[in-house]
């Protein structure tokens, strides 16, 4: 399974890979088969690497913004060379088709790659004075010592979308991946030695045990940035603990993304779209869509074309070429799948394609008529789960949009350019993908409003959350 394939299994500590006794393993979803026993940190090494990371910052700091852009280009060439490597390992950790591994590591490498230039363009302000004798400056320094907490479900790029702005903004970074997931991170990390990344500015602590690992660096003061991608209530424990400490946070959360599909909409297009945005990532993606909404007089010719198209869908090994849908990252993530579907049907919904489960694989579904109380409508499912449901009119499709608690992404489809400004503006979300399906891409701004998190990442948004404001007033010129 993973001959010739040569990669790190130990932590990332002051630049040297820290063998442990304590192992945990990292599994194979699609087989059982166990891919690696990695190092597991705890709070020794957390204390350590937390000391490592706030005498980095000093120096990291003082390297010239040229400096932190060469190594930080440096790495992305690596990265887009070690494409295969990467994408093989995500298959083999958390069960991403090997084709999807592959555009999500050029994804990750393009966040690196934008902030590497990004990084020469953090340029301070100067203020008009109403005194001949003053002189008033902007200067943007970096916020300090940053611990990050990536998920599972996006192994290369939620370590770049953090890491590389924190980087470039000359913060250090210490990097607690996904239990499920280290591996790609542990990669990326020897990439970034390999790249010339100064000893202790990237570290990266795999641990079975979050909690534990966590608490140092949010207690400790030094620690200046918090930045999170996972679930809504784990986001919000660690918004109240980083509060002691007055940290700066950013908090990607859970999404669940509404679809509103007009009847003016191109229904080819529609249908296709809509099927990267519910299947991409075996649905487990923040910004998947959840609810497909459907205006009444083409939710039969949607529906019909739509559950031809996820027919097709080949479900298999992630490891093989072909596969659009492995398996499930887990039997938490099968068992939550399984019983929206179940609860779905019990109050009266009905299957139209899909349903079925085999080993951690659940089979790409598609369901009608899901009644308004019903499971799905109320959590985020992160799978491949699609409930299809009407409206009849855009004052109905935006106002059940906006009643979800949640606000990361929403999917507008229509041909008619005022409805689609209209629609989109009146959105309460952070993400609107118009006729577009997957609209995440570096230089843009990904996050969300109300219970989807605070901040953004991406884009120049993405290096402000890493960077401190100081204001200079010089007199007596
Ligand atoms: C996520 O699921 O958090 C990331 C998805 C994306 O970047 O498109």
């Amino acid at each position: 399974m993973t001959e010739n394939l040569e990669f790190p299994r130990e932590a990332l500590i002051r630049g040297e890979w820290r063998a442990l006794p304590r192992r945990f393993p990292v599994v194979f979803p699609a087989t059982g088969e166990v891919v690696a026993e990695v190092a597991d940190c705890g709070i020794r090494e957390a204390e350590e690497a937390l000391e490592v990371a706030v005498a980095a910052q000093r120096t990291w700091a003082q390297a010239t913004a040229y400096e932190r852009a060469q190594v930080l280009r440096r790495w992305y060439e690596l990265i887009l060379a070690h494409e295969e490597a990467l994408a093989r390992l995500m298959a083999l950790e958390m069960g991403k088709p090997l084709k999807e591994g592959r555009a999500e590591v050029r994804y990750a490498a393009g966040f690196v790659e934008w902030y590497a230039e990004e990084a020469k363009r953090v340029y301070g302000e100067t203020l008009p004075s109403q005194f001949p004798h003053k002189r008033l400056l902007v200067r943007y320094e970096p916020v300090g010592p940053v611990y990050g907490i990536t998920p599972w479900n996006f192994p290369a790029a939620m370590v770049t979308r953090k890491a590389a702005p924190a980087l470039a903004a000359g913060c250090s970074f210490v990097l607690k991946p996904a239990e499920e997931s280290p591996l790609t991170a542990l990669y990326l990390a020897r990439l970034f030695l390999e790249a010339g990344g100064p000893p202790g500015v990237f570290q990266v602590l795999p641990t079975s045990d979050p909690e534990a690992l966590s608490r140092p660096f949010l207690e400790d003061e030094r620690i200046r940035k918090l930045t999170f991608t996972g679930s809504t209530p784990v986001g919000l424990r660690l918004y109240q603990e980083a509060a002691k400490t007055l940290k700066r946070v950013s908090l990607e959360l859970g999404g669940g993304a509404p679809v509103l599909i007009f009847a003016d909409a191109d229904l080819e297009r529609a249908v296709a779209e809509t099927l990267r945005a519910k299947f991409r990532n075996i649905g487990q993606s923040c910004v998947a869509a959840n609810w497909l909404f459907v205006e009444e007089p083409i939710a039969e010719a949607f529906a019909q074309l739509y559950a031809e198209r996820v027919r097709a869908l080949r479900v298999g090994n992630p490891l093989e070429e072909e596969t659009d849908i492995g398996p499930l990252v887990n039997e938490a993530a099968l068992r939550k799948v399984e019983a929206h579907v179940e609860d779905a049907l019990a109050r009266g919904a009905s299957l139209v394609v899909g349903g079925k489960a085999q080993g951690l694989f659940f089979a790409p579904t598609v369901l009608l008529g899901v009644k308004p109380g019903s499971r799905i409508f109320q959590e985020e499912t992160f799978g491949p789960v699609a409930p299809i449901l009407t409206f009849r009119d855009e004052a109905e499709a935006i106002s059940r949009a906006n009643a979800f608690p949640v606000g990361l992404a929403a999917y507008v489809f229509t041909r008619d350019l005022s409805r689609a400004f209209r629609v989109a503006e009146a959105l309460e979300y952070g993400i609107v993908g118009v006729n577009d399906g997957v609209p995440s891409t570096p230089q843009a701004p990904f996050g969300g409003v109300k219970r989807s998190g605070l901040g953004r990442e991406g884009g120049r948004w993405g290096l402000e959350e890493y960077l401190e404001v100081k204001f200079i007033s010089v007199g007596g010129i």
